[in-house]
């Protein structure tokens, strides 16, 4: 029977900016987006049924209809109805390392790795744009997770520019695991509190997402300057997470103590991350948040930036 591993990175928001309200519903947003070494570990098995099944070693992930990795394959089942019914379904297994509802893509690069594995597995030999519409269909973040390594995303997030790597530099994350935030209500609040703030038209959108395309992150990133990225970290959605959501706070104000390169939250969070030149610092940072945040539902990693994307560590055919 067919099989194929791959390894899914989670991402860290370097830059969120949201300008605006779109026809869809969504926003539009001008991101700066970076993958990090923290992965989950994806299994797919050729199973020969006509069923497509979602087993995960985390009590916390659905493995309904609702995960996305199944919806990623149910995708593909649909959008290829002759191929799923020559090769049959397949079994997924997901092994976390990302933590669930975090604001680090966890769910969309499990998506984003169940998207490759089909491809291979069904040998469709799906273009890297095909991929990339079948990933946009199944979420905003799924996309930058196909690719992976270093970019700015406009429109909901799917439209990515690579951006040169900037792998030297290491990764503090700290996560209460009793706390989640609904990405939909981070959104929404911040639509309710800052929508007179909208641009509405195309020109201004675009105005402002070139400002940040030619701004200083992106420079620094081009010139490899990893230092100067940590004092230009910039995300929107602190404004309503971190005066509704004490523990985030807190965690960020510890991190902005010890002297590290930069601290934010991620995404809609509730991950709160910090940026160190080597493991070293990283390791001292943890230490210094640890001495303050005792709680033991907080959770630490540390990990480092990384210029991969989705990754296929073994296959059998
Ligand atoms: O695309 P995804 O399913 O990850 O988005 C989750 C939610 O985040 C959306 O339902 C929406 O409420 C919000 N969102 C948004 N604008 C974006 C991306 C996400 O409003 N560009």
């Amino acid at each position: 029977m067919r099989s194929y591993s791959l390894i899914a990175p989670a991402k860290i928001n370097l830059y969120l900016e949201i300008l605006g309200d779109r026809p869809d519903g969504y926003h539009e947003l001008v991101m700066i987006l970076q993958s990090i070494e923290l992965a989950d570990r994806i299994d797919l098995r050729a199973t020969g049924t006509d069923t497509i099944l979602v087993h995960c070693d985390s009590p916390q992930v659905p493995t309904n209809q609702t995960n996305l990795a199944y919806r990623a394959a149910e995708l593909m089942a649909k959008q290829f109805p002759s191929v799923f019914a020559k090769f049959g379904g397949v079994e997924i297994t997901i092994e976390k390392q990302i933590p669930v509802a975090a604001g680090l893509a966890g769910g969309s690069t499990d998506a984003a790795a169940v998207l490759i594995g089909l491809d291979m597995m069904w040998q469709l030999g799906l273009t890297q744009p095909e991929l990339q519409d079948l990933a946009a269909q199944l979420g905003s973040d799924v996309p930058f997770c196909l690719a992976g390594g270093t970019a700015l995303a406009t429109g909901r997030g799917e439209q990515l520019t690579a951006l040169p790597g900037l792998d030297s530099l290491y990764v503090v994350l700290a996560k209460d695991q009793n706390l989640m935030i609904s990405t939909p209500w981070a959104y929404q609040t911040y639509r309710a509190q800052f929508g007179h703030t909208y641009v509405r038209d195309v020109e201004s959108l675009e105005a402002r997402a070139y400002r940040v395309h030619s701004g200083p992150m992106v420079q620094a990133i081009y010139n490899k300057q990893a230092v100067q990225v940590g004092p230009l970290l910039h995300n929107d959605l602190e404004k309503v997470v971190l005066p509704t959501t004490p523990q985030v706070l807190q965690l960020r104000e510890a991190f902005a103590s010890t002297g590290t390169l930069g601290t934010m939250m991620s995404g809609s969070g509730p991950t709160v991350f910090a940026l160190a030149e080597s493991e070293a610092q990283a390791q001292e940072i943890r230490q210094k948040v640890r001495a303050v945040i005792t709680d033991p539902d907080v959770e630490f990693w540390v990990t480092r930036f990384t210029n991969r994307g989705i990754q296929v560590v073994s296959s059998v055919s």
